[in-house]
């Protein structure tokens, strides 16, 4: 005889049906699969039945907290400073976090940055970072705590112990069609995010074609969503919406964005990728109390390269060594004169992950010097002849499929029929 307090079908048939699970149905639910009761088939169809019918917000809130109790929290009271964390839903070319990350540590608050390595066609940060030789992604507990009090940010891996069921629940709804489920991708990010024990949390919610939402519509319930989630949860959160339909910046890799990076922090940089910093930096900085914070002076002036490097160097990077340098390049020419109308942010990511920039399994090694180096943005004057991008290899043969990628992902015309997208931060939620 079961000593167990609900039985999963009845809960899958009850989403089935549309309707609402209880708070205890919810905990029993997370703790059960957690610890292997409820087995993967019941809970994908769990998680289909949600995809189907959705959460109303009491059982979203119940499904986070459920989450957030199946591992351990972090707690950086103690620290003396503000926290602050950033998450990005992902995209391409988004490295937004490197520079944004020493810029508002270096107004004394404390920017623990928790990320993942990437999947599929977006990238990863600590990927990225790991191009930088030295630098190590996995630090203790104390480390991350001693960092942040000293130099003010941290990038690290998360550890496995934040959100267990969530982990596993991701991982069961990657290989079941379940990921765009927005009450499952809300509890799973905000899971992580309130256990991760930060006062204030800014969300950069993408839309687009490069974007885990295309639609602007859905990214604003996520959003939405997910601000609600933090609140309530008491972390000071907001949101801003931001147009992914373009590749971000000119790099899109890994050791090139770091790169590219680097040039934002010593003052240079794509326009896009300097907007979109200031932009979350500036946030960031409001839900951490600093509202008039003067970001464009700590980027002319070098303060925030100078965090940069104590970071870097505290994770055992060194700043100042050359990053690698791929085996191969193919370089891509226009074949007219007119503009560049169109540069889909999707397809260049698919492509970079081709090149070897991203991984196909969480178990892939990825190639930091392989990617993409756009030499013209969408909008700009082209002549035939002009180089339109680079990619890098360390095998030639990768070209090919890379290339395959990128047909029809852009195209050149005359400026009459170019189409300018609306502003890059659309909107702010919060
Ligand atoms: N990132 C997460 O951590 N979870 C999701 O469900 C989607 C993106």
């Amino acid at each position: 005889m079961t000593t167990e307090a609900h039985d999963i079908v009845d809960l899958i048939r009850t989403k089935r049906d549309k309707g609402l699970l209880t708070t205890s149905q919810i905990d029993w639910m997370i703790d059960a699969y957690t610890r292997g009761y409820v087995e993967d088939s019941q809970m994908s169809a769990m998680a289909m039945a949600i995809l189907l019918n959705g959460m109303e917000r009491r059982e979203i809130r119940d499904l986070t907290l459920a989450m957030i109790a199946s591992g351990e929290t972090m707690s950086f009271d103690g620290l003396g400073k503000t926290t602050v964390d950033k998450h990005s839903t992902g995209g391409v070319g988004d490295k937004i976090t490197l520079p944004l990350m020493p810029l508002v540590a270096s107004f004394g608050v404390a920017v623990p940055q928790l990320s993942g390595r990437g999947l599929g066609h977006t990238g990863g940060t600590l990927d990225k970072l790991e191009s930088i030789p030295g630098w190590r992604a996995e630090i203790t507990n104390e480390e991350m705590f001693a960092q942040l009090r000293d130099v003010g940010g941290v990038i690290c891996a998360a550890g496995g112990g934040l959100a267990p069921a969530d982990k596993k629940l991701y991982a069961l709804r990657d290989t079941t069609g379940t990921v765009e489920a927005i009450p499952l991708i809300a509890s799973s990010i905000m899971s992580k995010k309130i256990a991760e024990g930060t006062q204030a949390l800014v969300l950069d919610v993408k839309f687009g074609s490069g974007a885990f939402m295309q639609d602007i519509a859905l990214s604003r319930e996520l959003a939405q969503t997910m601000v609600d989630l933090g609140n309530d949860a008491g972390v000071r959160t907001s949101a801003l919406l931001t147009d992914m339909h373009r590749p971000l910046g000119l790099a899109i890799g890994n050791a090139n964005e770091v790169r590219e990076s680097v040039e934002v922090l010593a003052g240079g940089g794509p326009a896009d990728i300097i907007e979109l910093t200031l932009a979350l930096a500036r946030e960031m900085l409001t839900q951490a109390g600093h509202p008039d914070a003067d970001v464009e002076g700590a980027l002319a002036s070098g303060r925030a390269m100078d965090t940069w490097r104590a970071v870097i160097r505290a994770q055992g990077g060194d700043p100042d060594a050359a990053l690698p340098v791929a085996r191969e390049t193919h370089t891509v020419y226009a074949d007219a004169s007119g503009v560049l109308l169109e540069q889909l942010a999707l397809p260049f990511g698919i492509a970079a992950w081709r090149l070897g920039a991203g991984r196909a399994r969480a178990s892939d090694p990825v190639q930091h010097a392989a990617g993409i180096d756009l030499h013209v943005k969408a909008g700009e004057a082209v002549t035939a002849g002009q180089p339109l991008f680079t990619l890098s290899a360390d095998e030639p043969a990768r070209f090919e499929r890379a290339l395959e990628a990128l047909d029809g992902a852009y195209a050149i015309g005359p400026a009459a029929e170019y189409t300018a997208r609306g502003p890059l931060v659309a909107e702010r939620i919060g």
